[in-house]
């Protein structure tokens, strides 16, 4: 779905052939747009979202760089909006049981703005609406300039994150994840030149976000919500203005959404193991969800130069990774 060049107009293409351009080892074209390599549709629907988007302000946007945990995170939020309509987790009619997170939460860039900068959004007529995006903060800046609508954004350990980017995308492209793409997404990662890259820039333009308005950006990393699930959920929780009740505490309600939100039940369910959206099958987006994964795939020379880079690029930024 990345591919797809027919939707281009004439006038992105111009912008394009301005910009730095980069090739994927799957031969796919990227661009540099406002610090952010994008393939040509993502581009287009950037372009799109900026021209056309009008944020609400009790818009909630889940943002990421891709395989940072976006899929978890859209559910939990979905999982902790749904008590305001007296959904339990274990409600037959809940919307999680329904669709993957992905088709409820869809991407501004890649589900929604991809084709023009007016989409439908009857969908959208319930408050708060949802949405999701892999462009760093900056790029929206304009757009939710004198918006207060709320942006929570998980990261994850670069490592893990390239591993799951390799199995991913392979996956995707039907291909055998051999050594030698992996070794071209560790290139494209290092030199930043990856799709939604540099991840070091992803990061930090969230990070300072975070920093300069707190009740605005959630900055959220995966490891942590998986060291400990229930106090993460409970910050999300205040973050989104819906706080658990003295009474859902003790009646178990923080546990019931972890469980339905967990990768074993979502991936357990009907519609994530047969489902299907933009041609992806649901299932790929669940995998392992292990912290330190990479290290069954990386060599001590590569782990040492991604440490190496990293560190470098968020020096005195006061982003620990
Ligand atoms: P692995 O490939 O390391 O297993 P994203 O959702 O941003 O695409 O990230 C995908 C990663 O999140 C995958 O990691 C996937 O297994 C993991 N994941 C998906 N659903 C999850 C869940 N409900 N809980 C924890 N991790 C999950």
């Amino acid at each position: 779905s990345n591919i797809r060049e027919d939707k281009i107009s004439e006038e992105t293409k111009k912008l394009i052939s301005s910009l730095p351009s980069h090739i994927d080892y799957q031969g796919h074209k990227l661009c540099k747009y406002q610090g952010c390599w994008y393939y040509y549709n993502t581009l287009q629907g950037v372009l799109n979202f900026q021209r056309g988007f009008q944020p609400h302000d009790t818009d909630i946007i889940i943002a990421s760089y891709p395989k940072s945990g976006t899929t978890w995170l859209k559910a939990l939020t979905v999982a902790l909006l749904e008590r305001s309509k007296n959904h339990s987790s274990d409600d037959a009619d809940h919307p999680l049981l329904y669709d993957n997170p992905h088709g409820i939460i869809p991407f501004l860039e890649i589900d929604m703005y991809h084709e023009s900068s007016s989409p439908n959004l009857a969908k959208f007529s319930a408050t708060p609406r949802l949405f999701s995006t892999h462009m760093p903060l900056h790029t929206m800046h304009k757009t939710l300039k004198h918006s207060p609508c709320k942006i929570v954004y998980v990261c994850r350990d670069v490592k893990d994150t390239l591993i799951s980017c390799w199995f991913y995308s392979t996956a995707i492209y039907k291909i055998e994840p051999t050594r030698s793409v992996l070794e071209s997404m560790f290139k494209d990662l290092c030199d930043g030149t990856n799709y939604f890259g540099p991840f070091w820039e992803h990061l930090l333009s969230y990070w300072r976000g975070s920093l300069e308005d707190p009740n605005r950006v959630l900055f959220m990393r995966y490891e942590e919500m998986k060291a400990e699930p229930r106090d993460q959920i409970k910050r999300l929780a205040d973050f989104l203005g819906c706080p658990f009740t003295k009474q859902e505490e003790e009646s178990g309600s923080v546990d019931e959404i972890l469980d339905l939100c967990s990768l074993r039940n979502l991936s357990s369910l009907e519609v994530n193991k047969t489902g299907k959206i933009n041609n992806v099958d649901h299932k790929i987006f669940f995998r392992k969800g292990d912290v330190g994964d990479s290290k069954f795939f990386l060599t001590r020379e590569m782990e040492n130069k991604i440490d190496m880079v990293i560190q470098e690029k968020l020096q005195g930024s006061g982003l620990k990774f």
